[in-house]
């Protein structure tokens, strides 16, 4: 086990909310359809002054008020983010300026919808090796500003909102039971943003087709998604010997019910210990398992002892499990 303990979260969630209904008034789509389709209703949008250092800065602030610590003396800031503020520097570095602290280690994990369970690894391992004491593990996007508004087949699908998590040394009874993590990158064209690289620097062409937003094949993302989850998730509870009997709550990256239910009926875990958010906020990619881990905790549903699984897919195409104890 990777000892290590979660003593404090907390999330940030823009406050205007972007119903399906709204959503019918923009594109040739309806409620009806994306309930089905995807099991979302409504979603979180950023407004033009926010960014997603934003967001985290908040959550962290949050977080660290639970955890009882102040911002200052956290030792490393993870953000996992696939809609950083700038290319560079991280976005990390922009949530110190925002939280005006400096000193810290700060840096981005670009891992897609799965970064939150890789900035939660690469955590555990800098504490277990004794690199770091009191790490902010965030997830935090603004999908809102890379979609293209136009189109039906992506826009109906993302929101926007951070989470945090600040692990710390644990005692040896909680932590990472088991994990797993692996990417096939010959998947990356599936679903990409292709243009303000060095592949596709902006341009006005680029502007003018939209080419900075995202593209995805989402038939394709959809059938490599259910296998990619569903295997990391049982691969992480043989690991760690546990059952789904032992699983107090399952919580999946929140992208599409179709693909959280495939990958929940593949571990034998009941539907009732599926924790989802999905439905009121949409797919905020890398932070759609820290904000949830904060509800469910918020709510009282996780107490000292109980057993998590946790499982993500994304860009990359990326794939991650962990079995948590808290
Ligand atoms: N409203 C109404 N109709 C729509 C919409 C919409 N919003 N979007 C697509 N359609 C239409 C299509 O045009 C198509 O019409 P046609 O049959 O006349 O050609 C029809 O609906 C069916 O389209 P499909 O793409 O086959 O629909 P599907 O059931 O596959 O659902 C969806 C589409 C929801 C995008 C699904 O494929 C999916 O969820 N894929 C995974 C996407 C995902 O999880 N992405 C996030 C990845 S994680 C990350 O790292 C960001």
């Amino acid at each position: 086990m990777k000892s290590i303990k979660i003593v404090g979260t907390g999330s940030a969630l823009p406050e205007k909310i972007l119903t399906n209904f709204d959503l019918e008034k923009m594109v040739d789509t309806s409620d009806a359809w994306i309930v089905e389709r995807t099991g979302i209703r409504q979603r979180r949008i950023a407004d033009e002054n926010t960014a997603t250092s934003d967001l985290v800065a908040i959550a962290i602030e949050r977080a660290c008020a639970q955890a009882g610590l102040k911002p200052a003396e956290l030792d490393t800031i993870i953000v996992a983010t696939s809609t950083p503020d700038t290319v560079y520097p991280a976005t990390a570095c922009w949530v110190q300026k925002r939280l005006g602290i400096a000193g810290s280690a700060a840096f981005d994990i670009s891992a897609g919808c799965s970064g939150f369970l890789f900035a939660l690894e690469v955590a555990a391992n800098l504490i277990v090796a004794g690199t770091a004491k009191k790490v902010a593990v965030a997830g935090g996007e603004v999908m809102s500003k890379v979609v293209n508004w136009k189109d039906r087949a992506t826009c109906v699908l993302f929101g926007d909102g951070a989470g945090v998590a600040i692990v710390v040394p644990g005692d040896g009874k909680s932590g990472i039971l088991s994990s797993n993590w692996g990417c096939d990158g010959n998947l990356a064209p599936l679903l990409y943003q292709p243009a303000g690289g060095t592949r596709l620097p902006t341009s006005e062409k680029t502007v003018k087709e939209m080419a900075h937003t995202v593209h995805m094949e989402g038939n394709q993302v959809f059938k490599h998604a259910v296998r990619a989850m569903g295997g990391a998730a049982l691969r992480a509870l043989s690991e760690a010997r546990i059952s789904a009997q032992d699983v107090k709550l399952f919580i999946p990256h929140q992208a599409n019910m179709r693909i959280m239910e495939a990958a929940r009926e593949r571990t034998g875990i009941p539907f009732e210990k599926m924790f989802v958010v999905l439905d009121r906020y949409g797919n905020m990619s890398a932070a759609t398992i820290p904000v949830a881990i904060d509800e469910a905790r918020s709510q009282g549903l996780i107490q000292d002892g109980d057993i998590l699984l946790l499982t993500a897919f994304g860009t990359g195409f990326t794939w991650a499990a962990a079995v948590f104890r808290w």
